[in-house]
C-alpha cells in the first residue's frame, strides 16, 4: 500500500484546494492530509485565516479525498509524521517547490502544480473591502506601524495626518503615503484610523476619528481617565465602529500561551504575579520633560498591568503607589502593589532605573518565569518544586510584533475575530482607571 501525505491551511475551501487533494489521492493508495493549528499559521507569519481549524478540517473531509486528517501545529512536525506514519510520498502544490527537498532522505517528494488564480489569500482580500488606514502622529511608533501593517492583507496605509505639518510631510515622503493638512480630508480619504500621539491627545482623537465614522486602534495607554474609556466604548459600539487599545503583549502567540497555561493549573492557584520593564530613557527625551503625562508608568504600566488584569482580574481590594520622582516631579521608577482576595501582584517600571526586567507568576504547585523582552514573549519556562521539572516553551515573534495586534483589528472590522478575549473592553477601562489614580497621586 502507498502512503501519501499533504498539508495545508486550507481556509475558505476552494478549487485549488480541492484538486491538490484529488491529485495527491490518485499518487497512491491512502492519503493522510495534516491541516495546520491557528497558533501554528500565526507563527510561521500566516495572519487573518478566516475559517476555523475545525471548518476547515470538515471541508478536508466533505472532498473524500483524505483517508485520515491530522493536525500540522509545529515546524519539524513533517519530518515526525512521515516517520510516525510510515509516508511513501510526500505532496504539496509546485509554490513549495524545492522547500522540502530536505525530505527526499524519508520518502518521495512530489510537487504537484499550483491551480491557476486562486488562492485563500485572494479569497480573504476579495470577500472584503481593504481597510485604508490613516495614521494620526509620526514618532517612533508610527515608524514601526508601516512595515507591519503591510504584512497584513486587506489593510492599506492611505496617509497621516499631524498638525505639525513639516514632520508629516517628512513621514509622508519618507514611507510614500499621502500627507493630509486638514483631518477633514484625512478622515475622508480613511477607513480606520492608528493613534500614535502624545497620550494626553489619544481621548480627543478617538473620539473625533469615531464621529467620523472610523474605526480606532490607538496606542497604549488609550486614554488616562476611567470616564473617558467607558463614554468611548459604547460611543463606538453604538456607531458599529471597532475601538481597539494596541497593547502589543496582549496580540502576541507567545503571551497567549503563556496566560493559557497560567490559567490551566499547571502551577496551582496563582497566588502572586511580578511584572517589570524598565527601558533608560535621556533626561531630554519626551518621557522624561512631558511633565503632566510622562514619566515611568504611563510609558511603560500597560505592559505590567496586562498579566496582573488578565490573571487576577479587574477586582483588586487595594492598589498602592510608590514612586522615585526625579528633579521634575516625573516618576523615574514606580511599584504599583496590587492586592486581591487571593493574591498579590506588582508592576514595576523604570525609565531612569534600571532593573531585570522579568514575568514572573508564581502559584501552589509552581511558577513560570519570563525573561525581558516578556512583553515580547518568545520564551518561558514553568518550575515546580522539583528544581529538574522544568518545562520550557517557546513561541516566535516577528518583527516588531505589531502585526498581531493589527491583524486582530482587521478581523474585528471584518467581523471574523474571536480575538475580544485578548483584551477586553473592560481590562482596558481598568487599565485607564489605574492610570488615572495613580496620575492623581503622583502628580
Ligand atoms: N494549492 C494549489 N493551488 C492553489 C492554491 C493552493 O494547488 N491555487 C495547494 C498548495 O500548494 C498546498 C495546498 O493547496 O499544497 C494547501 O494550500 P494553502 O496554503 O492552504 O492554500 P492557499 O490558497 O495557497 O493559501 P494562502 O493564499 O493563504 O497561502
Amino acid at each position: 500500500m502507498t502512503r501519501v501525505i499533504t498539508y495545508g491551511t486550507f481556509d475558505l475551501f476552494h478549487e485549488g484546494h480541492y484538486r491538490i487533494l484529488e491529485r495527491a489521492k490518485q499518487l497512491g493508495d491512502y492519503l493522510i492530509v495534516g491541516v495546520t493549528t491557528e497558533g501554528y499559521d500565526q507563527t510561521r507569519g500566516k495572519l487573518n485565516v478566516i475559517d476555523s481549524l475545525m471548518t476547515r478540517i470538515e471541508n478536508v473531509k466533505k472532498t473524500g479525498f483524505a483517508d485520515d486528517v491530522i493536525i500540522e501545529e509545529s515546524p519539524g512536525q513533517k519530518f515526525r509524521d512521515i516517520k510516525k506514519y510510515q509516508i511513501d510520498i510526500f505532496t504539496v502544490g509546485s509554490d513549495w517547490i524545492g522547500q522540502f527537498d530536505y525530505l527526499k532522505d524519508y520518502c518521495e517528494v512530489v510537487y504537484l502544480d499550483r491551480t491557476k488564480n486562486i488562492s485563500s489569500t485572494m479569497l480573504r482580500t476579495q470577500n472584503k473591502q481593504i481597510q485604508r488606514m490613516g495614521i494620526i502622529g509620526t514618532g517612533r511608533i508610527a515608524e514601526r506601524f508601516i512595515p507591519e501593517a503591510k504584512l497584513v492583507s486587506g489593510i492599506n496605509t492611505q496617509g497621516v495626518y499631524n498638525p505639525h505639518t513639516e514632520s508629516a510631510v517628512k513621514f509622508a515622503e519618507k514611507w510614500g503615503i499621502d500627507f493630509y493638512k486638514d483631518i477633514e480630508d484625512f478622515y475622508e480619504a480613511v477607513d480606520a484610523v492608528y493613534i500614535a500621539t502624545p497620550h494626553e491627545t489619544h481621548y480627543e482623537y478617538i473620539k473625533s476619528a469615531l464621529e467620523h465614522g472610523k474605526h480606532v486602534l490607538c496606542e497604549k495607554p488609550m486614554v488616562l481617565q476611567k470616564a473617558q474609556a467607558e463614554e468611548l466604548f459604547p460611543y463606538a459600539k453604538e456607531r458599529n465602529l471597532i475601538l481597539f487599545e494596541g497593547i502589543k503583549t496582549a496580540y502576541c502567540p507567545g503571551f497567549t500561551q503563556l496566560l493559557g497555561i497560567a490559567c490551566s493549573g499547571m502551577i496551582g492557584n496563582v497566588r502572586n504575579v511580578e511584572a517589570c520593564f524598565t527601558k533608560l530613557e535621556s533626561p531630554e527625551s519626551r518621557e522624561l520633560t512631558d511633565l503632566k503625562y510622562g514619566g515611568s508608568f504611563t510609558e511603560l504600566g500597560s505592559y505590567c498591568m496586562l498579566p496582573i488584569i488578565k490573571i487576577f482580574g479587574e477586582e483588586y481590594t487595594q492598589v498602592r503607589f510608590d514612586a522615585i520622582n526625579g528633579d521634575n516631579g516625573l516618576d523615574l521608577f514606580t511599584k504599583v502593589s496590587f492586592k486581591y482576595p487571593n493574591g498579590i501582584a506588582t508592576a514595576t517600571c523604570g525609565l531612569g532605573v534600571k532593573s531585570e526586567g522579568r514575568l514572573l507568576i508564581s502559584g501552589t504547585k509552581g511558577y513560570i518565569i519570563a525573561e525581558a523582552p516578556w512583553w515580547k514573549t518568545t520564551y518561558f519556562e514553568v518550575h515546580h518544586e522539583n528544581p529538574s521539572d522544568i518545562e520550557k516553551y517557546s513561541d516566535r515573534f516577528l518583527g516588531d510584533g505589531l502585526r498581531y495586534e493589527i491583524s486582530d483589528f482587521l478581523s474585528m472590522i471584518n467581523g471574523s475575530s474571536k480575538s475580544e478575549f485578548k483584551l477586553t473592553r473592560s481590562e482596558s477601562v481598568a487599565f485607564a482607571d489605574v492610570m488615572e489614580r495613580f496620575l492623581r497621586e503622583n502628580r
